[in-house]
């Protein structure tokens, strides 16, 4: 099967598109719920925006819009994402406060203190934050991150590509789709130098022009809960549309769990003969085993042989997902940000609801081996961020299809 465009780049992709007047075409853009969203985001924004099949053209000709309303911040964190396009190109930014959310407080004070650094006047108050610039423009300044956060180094990447002199971001996030992003910037005329690094540097540029064509990075995350399908499931499942190098402690780790994972030059095959074995992950940043992929490699591990210990370092109450999944027959103990798995012989199927995006996906996975029928309720997480996933799993051999009240009902005949 071929994954899509990653969501977490398409999103910072279309909000990017803010900064040059005129139509920007990404192509390789996945059919999900948070692209909807975040095309009403720069509509509202006075962008135009047009869609056909997995392509977007955004014409930011009459963005001259700069408040990002709460009702579509709360529908996505993501949002704010249109922060920094904002102050760069029209000087200032009224954007919604995220608030919490179901993995964890996920706060902004680096968004802020980067911003900051490059002369941005921040105000807070009535649930909003008002972003200004100096009346002579942002100026380039040397931001070292607490965190290298993904949302931080975006926001900060997009408000200094026009800033004036050089800007320097330490310990910036090096996730693939920072760099697919300081491509597309780059593509618009930015200079950024050293993304997919701890350093990122940017020469500020007067203007930016649109982007004729730019074609969103694969998928890694849903290639990676597609991978984690073919372990549970034994395969062979050949995933395409993705870069493996992307996945590489994800790929590292199932083969240590027992799969037999082929690279190929855009995509990868997993299979597995023997027990799932048990294997202790924690996750970190990128390069490190990512954090959206806990979930999937947590069901996993629910039916290995041995004991593992998943570690959570990026987001605090990540692990809702364990009690959804302790419906289903797996043995989990969390003590902190540590969780106990305890292998099981099989699981049993049981209605769930999906906790979040990538919990919902991995509960879809434990119930492709579990005994008998699951029901997954909430599946809106879902959609989110997979495109037609139900019919993806249906053909790749998975008993799966849509109950009367939307939840994905998976049988007792599935193929593994
Ligand atoms: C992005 C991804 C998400 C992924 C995450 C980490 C998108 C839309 N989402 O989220 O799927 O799981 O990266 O790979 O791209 N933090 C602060 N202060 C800040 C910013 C972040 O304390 O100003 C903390 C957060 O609470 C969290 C951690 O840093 O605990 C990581 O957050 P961050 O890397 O910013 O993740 P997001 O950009 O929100």
């Amino acid at each position: 099967m071929r994954v899509e465009g990653a969501k977490n780049s398409a999103l910072k992709l279309m909000a990017a598109a803010l900064l040059a007047p005129g139509a920007s075409t990404i192509t390789n853009v996945p059919d999900i719920a948070d692209v909807d969203i975040m095309a009403e985001v720069v509509s509202g924004l006075g962008a135009r925006v047009e869609r056909s099949d997995h392509a977007l053209v955004i014409d930011a000709t009459d963005a001259t819009s700069y408040e990002a309303p709460y009702e579509l911040v709360a529908r996505m964190r993501a949002s704010i994402s249109v922060l920094g396009p904002l102050v760069a190109r029209l000087g200032r930014a009224r954007v919604a406060m995220p608030g919490g959310c179901a993995i964890g407080s996920r706060k902004i004070d680096m968004h802020i203190a980067g911003l900051q650094h490059l002369g941005v006047t921040i105000e807070i108050g009535h649930g909003f934050i008002l972003a200004t610039a100096p009346p002579m423009g942002l100026q380039g300044a040397d931001v070292t991150l607490e965190f290298p956060s993904v949302g931080a180094t975006e926001n900060l990447l997009t408000a200094a590509v026009t800033a004036r002199g050089t800007t320097t971001i330490d310990n910036a996030a090096r996730e693939p789709e920072i760099v697919d992003l300081a491509e597309f910037l780059n593509a618009m005329g930015a200079r950024i130098a050293g993304a997919g690094t701890q350093t990122i540097v940017i020469e500020g540029v007067d203007e930016l022009r649109p982007v004729e064509e730019h074609r969103v990075v694969g998928d890694r995350v849903e290639a990676g809960t597609f991978l984690v399908a073919g372990a549970l499931c034994g395969g062979p499942v050949t995933v395409r549309g993705f870069d493996c190098d992307h996945l590489g402690l994800t790929i590292d780790k199932l083969r240590k769990a027992g799969c037999i994972v082929d690279c190929l030059l855009d995509g990868a095959t997993i299979s597995r003969e023997g027990a799932v074995a048990a294997v202790d992950v924690q996750t970190l940043p990128h390069p490190g085993f990512p954090t959206d992929m806990q979930a999937q490699f947590m069901a996993l591990m629910a039916i290995a042989e041995g004991s593992s210990v998943i570690t959570e370092n990026v987001f605090e109450n990540r692990f809702m997902f364990a009690d959804e999944l302790s419906r289903m027959g797996a043995d989990v103990r969390i003590e902190g940000h540590h969780a106990l798995v305890r292998g099981v012989e099989q699981l049993s199927g049981a209605p769930v609801r999906c906790p979040d995006l990538r919990a919902g996906a991995a509960l879809v996975l434990a119930g492709l081996v579990a005994d008998g029928e699951t029901r997954v309720g909430d599946i809106h997480h879902i959609e989110r961020g997979y495109e037609r996933f139900v019919d993806k799993l249906a053909s790749l051999g998975a008993n799966i299809g849509y109950a009367w009240d939307d939840m994905p009902v998976l049988g007792g005949e599935n193929p593994c």
